[in-house]
């Protein structure tokens, strides 16, 4: 059997301590190994496979797609992706839509579009506020505008106008504005920071601020978007229309894409200002639509919300049990346990050995985003394994 652990470390450049294990398929909210082995997935492509693996709405979707267009060049006019823009304005608080491949494409063109607004509306202001502990993208300038400093150090000079200031202090947005604000970026909940959802008044603070100040609210919904929280957007569990949004991760399911959605004032691009060559491509929109069309027409937030109550609940009932577990947060399926030391990576591999997939989001805490489309059922498979797992790290 050929060993594509060692082909890769042969091969690949070594950006990612990967997890020993090696996926060849999947299925709703299972994978499999070369060796057939079945596991249970709650990591989800990194909160991406929204209607889990191989969902027939996507796959039919995609494979009718591939043998009637791919790709067509943003020159011409193709369907899907003017059917996906409308179906995400039609059920969002934005109006136009700009479609890249991932979600640092999505952000850095969202600073593209605010630092053009600056020009216009804002006499010049450039500046981006964002949070410390927060993760926008890999790109140079997402990486200025992601405040951790382990992504930010090993790439002087970083690109300047971005200030991190700390997260869930809106304080500290208020004494970080000058003249040369022209927007705050945050995401509702810091997803790859831990999960760390913030006090229930902190965004309609911001947004209460951006106002009086006249600049743009943007939210990062790469993570937090597309039903992942029990609704089909973060924000409107906290009452604050964004200014600018940004998609990607479980839009189309695991095809590439990311999404720019903006308000019509400040959706200011004129032609030749932005571009993406495979933005937007029918195979993706596509897939998005497919993906979108099915959360919706389901009530799969509704279930969301319902299925991500049972899990929380659950891994709150560990507390007692297992006293080395300090903290259960989240919304919906976007959940972590946090522990008093740092075994996140042992839990990974002692429910890897039971079957079960989490993310290691911090030394000392797991990570759990599966399929929307999980039911109870899996969740209490999946705290079955967990329950062996803690009870191996008490040993
Ligand atoms: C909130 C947030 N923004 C942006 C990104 C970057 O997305 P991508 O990896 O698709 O570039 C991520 C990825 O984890 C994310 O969680």
């Amino acid at each position: 059997m050929t060993n594509w652990q060692e082909l890769e470390s042969k091969y690949f450049m070594h950006t990612v301590e990967r997890v020993p294990l090696t996926v060849v398929r999947g299925q709703g909210a299972r994978v499999w190994d070369e060796e057939g082995r079945e596991y249970l997935d709650f990591v989800g492509g990194w909160a991406v496979n929204s209607l889990g693996h191989c969902h027939p709405a996507v796959t039919k979707a995609i494979s009718e797609q591939a043998h009637l267009l791919i790709q067509a060049s943003n020159q011409f006019y193709t369907i899907p992706q003017i059917r996906l823009a409308e179906l995400l304005v039609q059920n969002s608080c934005l109006d136009k839509v700009f479609f890249g491949n991932s979600g640092a494409e999505a952000n850095e063109g969202a600073i593209k579009l605010a630092r053009r607004y600056g020009q216009l509306h804002l006499g010049g202001a450039y500046e981006v506020i964002t949070t410390l502990g927060s993760f926008h993208g890999r790109t140079l300038a997402m990486v200025a505008a992601t405040g951790q400093p382990k992504f930010q150090e090993s790439y002087p000079p970083l690109p300047t106008g971005f200030i991190n200031v700390e997260y869930n202090n809106v304080d500290a947005i208020k004494s970080a504005t000058t003249d040369k604000t022209c927007a705050v970026m945050v995401e509702p909940i810091q997803g790859e920071g831990g999960v760390n959802v913030p006090d229930d008044g902190y965004l309609p603070a911001i947004k209460a601020w951006c106002e009086q100040k006249g600049i743009l609210l943007i939210l990062d919904e790469v993570q937090t978007g597309v039903g992942r929280t029990g609704t089909l957007f973060a924000y409107e569990q906290c009452g604050v229309e964004p200014d600018i949004m940004t998609l990607a991760k479980g839009l189309a399911s695991g095809v590439p894409i990311g999404a720019i959605l903006a308000k019509e004032r400040v959706a200011v691009f004129t032609p030749g200002e932005h571009g993406s060559t495979m933005g937007g491509n029918p195979l993706a929109c596509a897939a998005g639509y497919a993906t979108v069309r099915f959360i919706i027409d389901n009530g799969i937030p509704g279930k969301v919300k319902a299925v991500g109550e049972h899990l929380i609940a659950g891994l709150e009932g560990f507390k007692q049990k297992f006293p080395f577990i300090t903290e259960v947060r989240g919304r919906g399926l976007l959940v972590a346990m946090e522990f008093s030391s740092d075994i996140a990576q042992s839990v990974l591999t002692a429910c890897l050995e039971r079957g079960l997939l989490v993310n290691r989001v911090k030394p000392n805490a797991v990570r759990f985003m599966p399929p929307l489309i999980i039911e109870n059922k899996e969740v209490d498979e999946a705290l079955g394994i967990l329950d062996k797992a803690l009870a191996s790290m008490a040993k």
